[in-house]
């Protein structure tokens, strides 16, 4: 799978981690960045991987910042982006199967390597399941093509 990655300083360090398990798994990854623990803002680099997904460059997205929260607001304005903050297997679960989530947040401060990983394999072998679901979907999207450009 194409996934592009992305983090702030503080998103950093579990973002290099999951980058080499995504690696070793085979999936082709695209890092915008950062490349290091130097102070950077979370919305450009968030912005870069929202917008790789929107226009269907990869096909998912993962972003890290201390919390998740400012990736998740940032990439959530981008059209098409369905981003989930996820703290635990449960919402990594409901976040694939109930909003077919395209990207994932994760919080660099928050969330262990350990957890991490698990989030990471869950969400991304974990599918949508359609349904009343996407008819709820459905109703973002009209909303997203009669007010964002
Ligand atoms: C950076 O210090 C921090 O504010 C940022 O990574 C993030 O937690 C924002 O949501």
């Amino acid at each position: 799978m194409n996934i592009a990655i992305g983090s702030d300083h503080a998103g950093f360090e579990l973002k290099d981690y999951i980058k080499n398990i995504l690696v070793q798994m085979g999936h082709n990854v695209e890092d915008v960045g950062t490349d290091g623990l130097g102070s950077v803002d979370y919305p450009d680099f968030g912005i870069e991987v929202a917008w790789l997904v929107s226009e269907g460059k990869v096909e998912k997205g993962i972003l890290v910042c201390g919390t998740g929260i400012g990736m998740g607001i940032v990439a959530n304005k981008v059209k098409g982006i369905r981003a989930s903050l996820v703290y635990d297997l449960y919402t990594a679960i409901q976040s694939r199967k109930h909003l077919d989530a395209n990207i994932l947040v994760l919080g660099g401060r928050v969330t262990g390597k350990g957890l991490a990983e698990e989030i990471v394999k869950t969400w991304l072998t974990t599918s949508f399941e359609g349904g009343r679901h996407k008819k709820r979907i459905e109703k973002i999207e009209a909303w997203e093509k009669e007010h964002l450009k």
